[in-house]
């Protein structure tokens, strides 16, 4: 009976994690989110499942974080066999900014720094505050969810400028995965950054969502012909779960993508 938690599942690729491993009765599901009342499919899943328990969690807040942590492990009797870092700072109104377009300097510190505290620092703090549970658990599996967009390969290939603070923060968190990777090897606890494709998840209006896709798709194609294009969160999901069951201690601290693949390579 395997247990999961996974952080930001109030929408996104996060909420699709609690729909497919919900549905399995087998598994014990801690679906983390900071704004608990507003997540209304998360809310209904839980009513659905019974093997879904909310759990409010700030990635942001270090004591919200370490209060999720202790009311898993009371819920599960002090383990957790799968911890999914997925919840992250990605879509942001100044995301189209390059490094040096920021009229405001004071500003461009200001985005740097918050996604560098929600998607490497909360991350961090997510891991520390669960390890005990994982090192307990069966399977001692720890996911974070990064992306193509923190791949210096990527990044050159397919011309990105735009987005930095987030492509910095998931290069630095996958730097932090592969400390963590080392330190832990020993206890068998194995660590791995997945990406999850190009997924459809922005919040715009559909008309809109969908001209951003194709767009998005259209440029990485310049440069990559074979780029498969933008995916459903449930694809995305179903894949990145086969390469979690299948994750051996031998590829701790890897980034891979949702194919098993080395990622950054598209
Ligand atoms: N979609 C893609 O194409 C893509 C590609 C590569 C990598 N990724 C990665 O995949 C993961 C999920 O992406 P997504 O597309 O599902 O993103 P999303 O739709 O923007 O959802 C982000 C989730 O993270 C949560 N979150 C943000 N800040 C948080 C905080 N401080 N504390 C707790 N939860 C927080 C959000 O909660 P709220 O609802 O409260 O804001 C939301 O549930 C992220 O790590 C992202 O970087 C996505």
């Amino acid at each position: 009976m395997p247990s999961y938690a996974i952080t930001g599942t109030s929408r996104g690729i996060g909420l699709a994690f609690i729909k497919e491993l919900g549905s399995n009765p087998e598994n014990t599901v801690f679906a983390m989110a900071r704004n608990v009342s507003g997540a209304t499919e998360l809310n209904a899943l839980a009513e659905k499942y019974k093997n879904v328990h909310i759990v409010e969690t700030d990635i942001d807040d270090l004591k919200s974080i370490q209060k999720a942590a202790e009311t898993v492990g009371k819920l599960n009797g002090g383990k957790l066999d799968i911890l999914i870092n997925n919840g992250a700072l990605m879509q942001h109104e100044r995301a189209i900014l390059t490094l040096d377009a920021y009229e405001d300097q004071e500003l461009l510190e200001k985005d740097m720094m918050s996604f560098y505290k929600t998607n490497v620092v909360g991350v961090i703090h997510t891991i520390n505050a669960f390890l005990p549970l994982l090192r307990a658990g069966e399977t001692k599996k720890c996911i974070i969810t990064s992306s193509e967009m923190g791949s210096l390969k990527y990044i050159l290939k397919n011309d990105v400028s735009f987005a930095p603070g987030y492509s910095m923060s998931k290069a630095a968190v996958n730097v932090a995965v592969a400390k963590f990777a080392v330190k832990h090897k020993e206890e068998g606890i194995i660590f791995l950054s997945l990406t999850p494709g190009f997924v459809k998840t922005s919040l715009a209006p559909k008309e809109k969502a969908e001209a951003f896709y194709a767009e998005t798709v259209r440029r990485i194609r310049i440069k990559t012909p074979d780029f498969e294009g933008a995916i459903l969160p449930e694809q995305s999901v179903r894949d990145q779960l086969a390469i979690i069951h299948k994750a051996t201690i031998e590829q701790t601290g890897s980034l891979l993508n949702r194919r098993g693949d080395n990622a950054g390579d598209i």
